[in-house]
């Protein structure tokens, strides 16, 4: 490593860097150290965990129904190469910066300081309302076992979505807590039990697959790509930007229907940028973590594809459920007991994907504390467990309560904004980081740059721009009090303001 070579660029102006050595130097420091445990395969599992979610559980049968019918499975492909190639070029920024902080880090160390603070202050939007999200879906699945054994919770504990007025949804609440005090005690537990969940996850997902086959009809795949459909024009906010910006008449299904559904099914995906986020807890970064992503990644979609392909062969499109479109296929062929396993399964695997998205969300809280963009006090690690405990209570808490009056859909839509968002900046980050640091070690190596970065950006523009305009508005909304903040006070406090090689 030439750790000696620590020139940043600017230390005064807005893209001041940080350079990629100092932020390897300061996980080295004891007090901000964090445990280094895990391999590929923890990364792997790490990823599947948080991967497979509320997106394939909940959203498959909305917008298959809604949007794109049997050809969901090709949004869900569509989906999956927009990742593929942002996960080309998170595997070599994670692989040449192994630090906490995920796309932060990397921006850091490549495009200035605020750009770096913009895509942390973004991605604790993603990582936050994703996890408030999944709580909510998870609560929604055990409501429904609880009331199949004829336990039903009072309307105003059951979440906004189920009274559709005022409600608290008291479970959701409860287990973001729980979660997070697993958090506290340490990678290495919630490691462990983030393994077996996701282990019954991958089951209850492969019965689907296999036992839902002998139940296809051909005749449900007809038309494979339903006509499309024109709709009543997006009221103003509602409409995506494509709509808006280009005026054409909103249709669904068709051709187009596909990359409108590619662009709420996306969220499905979301979780295989949160595997970067442990680099620095991991053994051997440089070669772990790329294989960690690609792999998690992989695996995934061919679940997706296999899941959609089934359940929209099991029962016509505009029959199937929107809640839990998986479990009701299964009811609807006369398959109580694989419904009971398949809404059991998805409880049990929503709870790892709440975890992980919490974990990612603790990380880059973290990272940006440390260097000094907000307060270094959240960055002291526990003296025993070796976590950084004040984060993960301070956003547990504030998760719990966002998440007890949460509505799934509106926020969904916005994580989807947030996340492509850091994407598009990644893949510029390899491009400047190529150009201005050509000297670093790099395990792994975006093939055909600039080609796949710039595809990358393309493909991430191009779903966000079938996003609703009023979830662009709340975007923009968020990130101008990110800048706010920033100038307010991570500029002044920033660890760049100290004189080069302190301690
Ligand atoms: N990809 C995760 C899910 O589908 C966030 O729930």
């Amino acid at each position: 490593m030439t750790a000696q070579r620590d020139t940043p660029p600017s230390r005064d102006g807005l893209f001041r860097t940080k350079s990629v050595e100092q932020s390897i130097r300061d996980t080295e420091e004891p007090e901000h150290a964090l445990r280094k445990s895990l391999s590929a395969l923890d990364l792997t599992v790490f990823g599947v965990g948080v991967i497979i979610g509320t997106g394939i559980f909940v959203l498959t049968g909305k917008v298959a129904k809604e949007t794109a019918g049997p050809s969901t499975a090709l949004a869900f492909v569509v989906a999956g190469i927009v990742c593929a190639l942002a996960a080309l070029c998170y595997a070599e920024f994670a692989s040449t910066v192994p630090v906490a902080g995920s796309a932060y880090t990397f921006s850091y160390a490549s495009l200035g300081e605020l750009v770096a603070w913009i895509i942390g202050w973004d991605l604790v939007l993603e990582f936050a309302l994703g996890t408030a999200v999944v709580a909510v879906g998870w609560s929604g699945y055990v409501r429904s076992l609880l009331s199949s054994i004829g336990w039903n919770l009072p309307g105003v504990l059951s979440g906004t979505d189920a009274t559709k007025g005022f409600g608290f949804d008291i479970l959701a609440f409860v287990l973001v807590l729980v979660l997070s005090f697993v958090l506290v005690l340490g990678m290495k537990l919630s490691a462990r039990v983030t393994s077996i969940v996701v282990a019954i996850k991958i089951v209850v997902v492969l019965i689907v697959i296999i036992a839902g086959a002998f139940f296809v009809k051909a005749s449900n795949y007809t038309p494979f790509i339903p006509p499309a459909k024109p709709q009543p024009a997006g009221s103003g906010l509602t409409a995506t930007l494509t709509q808006e910006l280009f005026g054409y008449a909103p249709t669904n299904f068709g051709l187009m229907g596909i990359f409108t559904a590619a662009s709420i099914v996306f969220f499905a995906f979301i979780g295989f940028d949160v595997v970067a986020t442990a680099a620095e807890e991991t053994k051997f970064p440089q070669r772990d973590v790329p294989r960690g992503i690609l792999a998690s990644l992989f695996i995934c979609t061919v679940l997706y594809v296999g899941v959609s392909l089934v359940v929209t062969g099991m029962e016509h499109y505009t029959e199937l459920s929107v809640e839990a479109p998986l479990a009701d296929a299964f009811k609807a062929v006369g398959q109580p007991v694989y419904a009971g396993l398949i809404s059991f399964g998805a409880a049990i695997g929503l709870t790892t994907v709440c975890l992980i998205l919490l974990l990612g969300q603790t990380r880059v809280f973290f990272a940006m504390s440390r260097d000094g963009l907000l307060p270094r006090f959240f960055s002291v690690t526990h003296p025993r467990f070796r976590t950084p405990y004040r984060p993960t209570i301070l956003l547990g808490v504030v998760i719990a309560i966002v998440a007890g009056f949460t509505s799934i859909n509106e926020l969904a839509a916005l994580v989807n904004i947030g996340t492509l968002f850091a994407f598009v900046v990644v893949a510029l980050g390899v491009l400047v980081l190529r150009r201005t640091r050509p000297d670093l070690h790099r395990a792994f190596r975006t093939p055909w740059v600039p080609l796949i970065p710039v595809l990358s950006v393309a493909a991430s523009v191009w779903l966000m721009l079938n996003l609703p305009v009023e979830t662009w508005l709340r975007f923009i909304l968020w990130m101008a009090l990110g800048v706010v903040i920033y100038f307010a006070y991570g500029r002044r406090h920033s660890g760049l303001n100290e004189p080069v090689g302190r301690p």
